[in-house]
């Protein structure tokens, strides 16, 4: 379960070049492998995180719309690829570059997803941050009912501006 009462502060942690943070988790989102990195960025004992959901790292600077992006992609059988700022259990972040596919079974049916996450660019991060933040505030004016397609839209009205795909986009940066 996320602990609610963890309060987010400025202390970042910034991945190596050379690491790689995977974790695997079934259809649902529920962690079932994390690797020594994971473990080391999240700050969590990997007793806490096995058999926990994925949330449990959810940076509350996050806006809702971009997970909802990545689990439309993932349940249509495709990977994405995103910047995602995630918490460590004493309240610091971690920014990431995260690629995520479905795991088929014998059937090609959907029987879990695994993430690899690299060392995103700096520069990256200073235009995604920003539009994360465009896209919070617009989830929160909007209320929790309307706050998804709110936040979607902000990132809509960018691909059209931009003219580029999500994927696009993405490695534009
Ligand atoms: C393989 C996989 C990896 C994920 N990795 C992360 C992650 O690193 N950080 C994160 O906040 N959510 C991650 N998620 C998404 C979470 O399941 C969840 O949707 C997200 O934290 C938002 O939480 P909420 O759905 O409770 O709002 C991942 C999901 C999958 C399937």
């Amino acid at each position: 379960m996320k602990d609610k009462s963890i309060a987010p502060t400025q202390r970042e942690r910034i991945m190596r070049e050379d690491d790689f943070i995977v974790s695997k988790t079934d259809p649902k989102g529920i962690i079932t492998y994390c690797n020594p990195i994971f473990i080391e960025f999240s700050g969590y004992s990997e007793e806490e995180l096995l058999g926990t959901q994925h949330n449990i790292i959810r940076h509350p600077d996050m806006p809702r719309a971009a997970f909802k992006l990545v689990w439309d992609t993932i349940q249509a059988g495709k990977e994405v690829f995103a910047y995602v700022k995630n918490m460590s259990k004493d309240g610091g972040f971690y920014w990431v570059f995260t690629h995520i596919t479905p795991d088929l079974g014998p059937r090609g049916d959907i029987v879990g997803y695994t993430s690899v996450r690299r060392c995103p660019k700096r520069e990256a991060l200073e235009k995604v941050a920003p539009v994360y933040r465009k896209m919070l505030d617009a989830e929160k004016a909007a209320g929790a009912r309307d706050a998804i397609a709110a936040g979607t839209a902000v990132l809509v009205d960018l691909l059209k501006q931009t003219g580029m795909s999500y994927e696009e986009l993405v490695f534009s940066l």
